[in-house]
């Protein structure tokens, strides 16, 4: 297990779109050991491969709840629907939150660490943290969708622990 170093806004590598992983071997398993680990020491609800340098379709997303960090390799989404308005931030940005629409509920399917197929629905938070985290895996990031003039700079240590990153 390890922290990786988060890459960040003018960072490229977030541009670009990740590829499928075609093994789910121990590789992989363990970027997403990596991934969840880095997650939870920056204090995010969610975290996509390309964030941390690596361009594969890797997302793992966790809102600290019963249903324990979620681990999704070559998430696709099969159905979305409504809107939401939420506030919202990345890891990749650190101290940047606006306003942005996401989709209310959300259904993907995907492989879980174990090479299984998965299918997860979400709504409300779960669909927002879905709809944000596979952006990032077509480089699609939460400022080309900001609903304009919601845009806030928070100090560091002003920060308010509810504003969870993605
Ligand atoms: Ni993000």
């Amino acid at each position: 297990m390890a922290i990786r170093i988060i890459r960040e806004e003018n960072d490229e590598i977030l541009r670009k779109i990740s590829k499928r992983v075609e093994d789910v071997d121990e590789k992989i398993k363990q970027i997403l050991e990596d991934m969840v680990e880095t997650m939870h020491k920056y204090d995010g609800l969610g975290l996509a491969a390309p964030q941390i340098g690596i361009l594969k379709r890797l997302v793992v997303i966790d809102l600290y709840d019963e249903k324990g960090p979620i681990k999704m390799v070559n998430p696709v989404i099969i159905k979305q629907k409504g809107e939401q308005e939420v506030e919202e931030g990345c890891l990749s940005f650190p101290n940047q939150f606006a306003k942005i629409i996401r989709p209310s509920e959300i259904t993907i399917e995907a492989l879980d660490e174990n090479g299984k197929k998965i299918k997860i629905k979400g709504t409300g938070l779960l669909a927002q943290a879905i709809s944000h985290e596979l952006d990032h895996l077509d480089g699609i990031l939460f400022v080309d969708k900001i609903i304009p003039g919601t845009l806030e700079y928070v100090e560091p240590k002003n920060e308010n622990k509810d504003n969870k990153k993605q």
